[in-house]
Parts: structure tokens; sequence; C-alpha cells
């Protein structure tokens, strides 16, 4: 076993292949003994030292220029498309280390290098990456993964090179923006990160309602990261960019890999789940964790409602006040039916616009005996290692189950219990404290949008 890992790694140790060559020329048994015992300890001593410096920067080259091409898409694939570098971000919660968000093949990724070009003097280091490829791959062969690097000290490099090999040319290999390696001081209180928006998107009216609400309840940014949507969607999603309200990330994985609209594998040829929703989540926390106070964690057609407070500042003032030492907050999730209407505002001007009029939907279905709800999460970004979409895998402090008399998640979607008779379902009125700001605010936005286009 530990023969076969040094004799992977046999370039690095000319003195044992020496050696051996040495011992090969033997013929006595008592000479063989010896020889085998020397190069065992031999063995043992590189492997150890090879074990600690393995994952250390080492300066390969000096004085050169840092000349490869800076990537600008979301997605890049390494050669062999068995690695996908989304970005770098620079984390120095515990050591500083370059910690690279991707996806990778589970089984086929075994050794990656991060190449730095440190300016001015143009040392090259290499590093050997730690590759930690998410728990929650559900059954899929690529997942969402960590490439963590150890930084070369004094250089606070800007840019990073992902490559298979330690040896080659940096040139050609295309560079990526360290990000995160300035500490801000937060611009925004919350961030939504929706984590994939496919198939032709085209729920605009839930959509701008959603929109409206978060804005209503505190968030000043909401990040989505796009593979399609229709036509309309995009000149709403043009409207909220330009109000500042919303940053697209585009987020074409399907032009890399095969993605199931499914969260768990169905063994249909796949390659993964979901849209790579778990890596776009991931990201989108890295991206926020200097800008953002808290990212609040929920697809397009949830929203985390408040009972006791207005808005969520004064919910999360109070919930860390009385949750010490916890970084990750997981809400309940309610199904309020698309299909079960109060017949309540019914707004003649709306009915035009595509989508559901969440405002018509206040009954939510009961819980269900031996069926626990699932949950989605407002964090503190830079408490947060790895996440997945209901839970966290790894943070910094603890994680707390908020009662439903503070809040739930209004989910408002096809009906998950279409059986039950009207009678069966709770009326929750909830969202109808926000009507008359809601009404007023989709209507701006529909005023702005839909005479666009029209033209
Ligand atoms: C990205 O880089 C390519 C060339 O490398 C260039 O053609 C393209 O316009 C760039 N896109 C953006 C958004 O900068
Ligand atoms: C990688 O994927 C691209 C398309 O995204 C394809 O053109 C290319 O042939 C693939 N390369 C390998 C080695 O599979
Ligand atoms: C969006 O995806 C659908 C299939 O899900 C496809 O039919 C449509 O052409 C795509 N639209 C755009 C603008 O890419
Ligand atoms: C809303 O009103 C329109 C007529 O203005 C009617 O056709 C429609 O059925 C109503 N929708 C609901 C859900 O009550
Ligand atoms: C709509 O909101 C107003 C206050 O903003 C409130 O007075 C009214 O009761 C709400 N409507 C409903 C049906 O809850």
């Amino acid at each position: 076993m530990r023969q076969h890992k040094i004799q992977g790694q046999r370039n690095l140790h000319p003195h044992l292949d020496t050696y051996k060559m040495l011992c090969a020329g033997k013929k006595s048994y008592f000479a063989a003994a010896v020889c085998i015992i020397t190069v065992t300890s031999m063995l043992a001593v590189s492997y150890l030292s090879l074990q600690r410096l393995s994952h250390q920067p080492k300066l390969i080259q000096e004085g050169r220029r840092c000349r490869g091409k800076i990537a600008n898409s979301t997605i890049t694939a390494l050669k062999g498309n068995k690695t996908f570098i989304i970005s770098p971000y620079f984390d120095d919660r515990e050591s500083k280390v370059t910690r690279l968000i991707g996806i990778v093949h589970h089984e086929d990724v075994k050794q990656l290098y991060c190449w730095f070009c440190c300016q001015p003097n143009g040392r090259i280091y290499v590093s050997k990456a730690k590759i930690d490829v998410h728990s929650d791959r559900f059954g899929f062969p690529y997942g969402a993964a960590d490439i963590v690097c150890l930084e070369p000290e004094n250089c606070d490099p800007t840019h990073v090179s992902i490559h298979q090999s330690p040896h080659g040319n940096i040139d050609q290999l295309p560079r990526f923006e360290i990000k995160n390696r300035k500490a801000e001081t937060f611009s925004v209180d919350f961030t939504v990160c929706i984590s994939a928006m496919f198939g032709n998107y085209n729920n605009v009216l839930q959509f701008i309602q959603g929109m409206e609400m978060y804005k209503i309840l505190g968030a000043q940014k909401v990040v989505i990261y796009k593979n399609n949507c229709s036509h309309l969607m995009e000149k709403v999603l043009k409207f909220y960019v330009e109000e500042g309200t919303v940053e697209i990330i585009p987020w074409p994985i399907n032009s890399h890999l095969r993605v199931s609209s499914k969260w768990h594998f169905m063994q249909d040829g796949t390659h993964i789940g979901y849209y790579g929703q778990i890596t776009a989540l991931n990201d989108c926390i890295y991206r926020n964790m200097e800008r953002s106070k808290f990212v609040v964690l929920n697809d397009a057609d949830e929203i985390i409602l408040p009972l006791k407070h207005p808005n969520w500042k004064t919910m999360m003032n109070s919930l860390q006040e009385q949750n010490p030492g916890t970084s990750v907050f997981l809400f309940e999730n309610h199904i309020f039916p698309e299909t079960v209407s109060s017949g309540m505002f019914n707004i003649s001007s709306w009915n035009t616009v595509p989508g559901v009029n969440i405002l018509q939907h206040v009954y939510r279905e009961p819980d269900r005996k031996d069926v626990i709800n699932p949950r989605k999460m407002i964090v503190d970004p830079r408490k947060v290692i790895q996440t997945s979409v209901h839970s966290v895998l790894h943070a910094y402090g603890n994680s707390a189950n908020v009662p439903m008399d503070v809040a739930l998640i209004y989910h408002c979607r096809k009906a998950l219990q279409g059986d039950l008779p009207r009678e069966s379902l709770i009326r929750d009125t909830t969202l109808w404290r926000y009507n008359s700001s809601l009404i007023m605010n989709v209507n701006k936005v529909l005023s702005q949008t839909m005479l666009q286009a029209q033209e």
C-alpha cells in the first residue's frame, strides 16, 4: 500500500531509484534482506516528508510574467471535462488558503495543483490541492467540490491557475481572479440567493411578487444563477438589474454536463443533480461573504415570512440574541397550493401577466404524520464552510430551528397533498399583512416592464 503510493511519486525521489538499482545487483539473501530493510526505512522517511510537504507551496520558477488568459465565464472546464472551476475565494479563517468552488467527477479527479504567480519578482509557486467533494452528491457522478490550496507566503496572489500536473507551462492555463482578497465592511444586510432559474422560466407574476416581498422584508440584493428563462422574464430581470437589486450569474451548466431536474440520481445517465444547485449555493455564500451580513438561501417561489416581527432585520436581531453562537437559522417550509384560491385580491390588470398571483393563495397544507417539513436557511456567510440545500454541511457555530410562531416559509406551488378538501387546509393570511405595499410595488414594476415588453 505504502510502496504503491510512493511509486506514483517516484520522479520526486531520485535517491530511491539509485538505491533500488544497487540492491538489484546483489545475490545473497542476507544482502537482499538488508536492502529491503534499508529501502523500506527510506520509503517510510520519504513518505513522511512527502506527507508533510505535499500541500506546501513549492517555488518552481522565478522571473516569469503572469501571462495566462484571465477566465471570464462562470463555469470553466479544465482539460478532459472532469473538473469545472466556478471561482476561487481567499479564505483565511483557519490558514491562508485559496478555496476554489468547483464541480468534479467524484472518482476521476485525484490530483490538482494550484499555480500561483507572485509579483513583483515573478516567482511561480505550485501547491498540491486538497480536493473535498461535498458529501451531498446524491448518487450523481459529479458533485460540488472545494479545491483548497495553501497560499505561498508574502505573496497575496491576485490570481490562480489550476492544473492536473505539478509540471508544465503556466502561460497556457487560464487564470482565475481570487475574490474576497480584501476584507470589506458589509454593504448590505440581506442577500437572497436563487440557485437555479431554468426550463424557460416564465412565472413572471410570482417572481415579481417574490422580489417585492424580499425587498419589503429587508433584502437589498438578490443573486440569481440563471440557466434559462422566457423573453418576458429577461425584461423583468433587466429591470431589476438596472434598479440595482438583482445580480445575474450566468449558469450554462447544461453546455458542460447532462443535468438532471431531480435532486437524486435516477440511473438515467445524467451527471449532476438539479442544475448544479448545490454548487451555485456554495458559490453564492462565498461570493457574498464580504459584502452581506446575512445570506438567505431559498427558491424563487419561497418567502420566509416573519410572524412576530415586521421584517427580517428585527427578527434576526431577536433570534441572534436568543441563540448566541448560532450562525445558521433554519425555517420550516409550508405549502400553499396554487390551485386553492381565496377569491380575494383578484386584480384584473394582473390577469394578463403570466404566473401565479400569490395574494390569492392563503390556504396551507397541514403537516403530515411522519413527514418532516424541509427547511431553508438564513446564514451568517462568514461562518459557513460548506452548505447543502436544507442544512449546512460544515460551519463555525451552531444551527438552530426557528419555531413556527416566529416565522414560516410561504411556498406557493403545486399541491403536495392534492386530494385534501379545502376544509382540511389551514387558512393563513400572514402574507396579507403586506398587501397594500406589495400591490403598490408590483404595479410599479409591471407598469415599467410590461409597457416596454409591448413596445
Ligand atoms: C471573455 O473572453 C473572451 C476571449 O477570451 C472574449 O471574446 C469575450 O468577449 C469575453 N467576455 C466577457 C464578458 O468579457
Ligand atoms: C469537453 O466538452 C466540450 C463541450 O463542452 C467538447 O467540445 C469537448 O470535446 C470535450 N472534451 C473532452 C475531452 O471530452
Ligand atoms: C430554454 O430551455 C428550453 C428547454 O428547457 C428551450 O426549449 C429554450 O429554447 C431555451 N431558451 C433559451 C432562450 O435558451
Ligand atoms: C378573477 O376574475 C376574473 C374576472 O375578472 C375571473 O375570470 C377569474 O376566474 C377570477 N379568478 C379567481 C381565481 O377568482
Ligand atoms: C391589507 O393591508 C391593509 C393595511 O396595509 C389592512 O388594513 C387590510 O386589512 C389588509 N387587507 C386584508 C384583506 O388583510
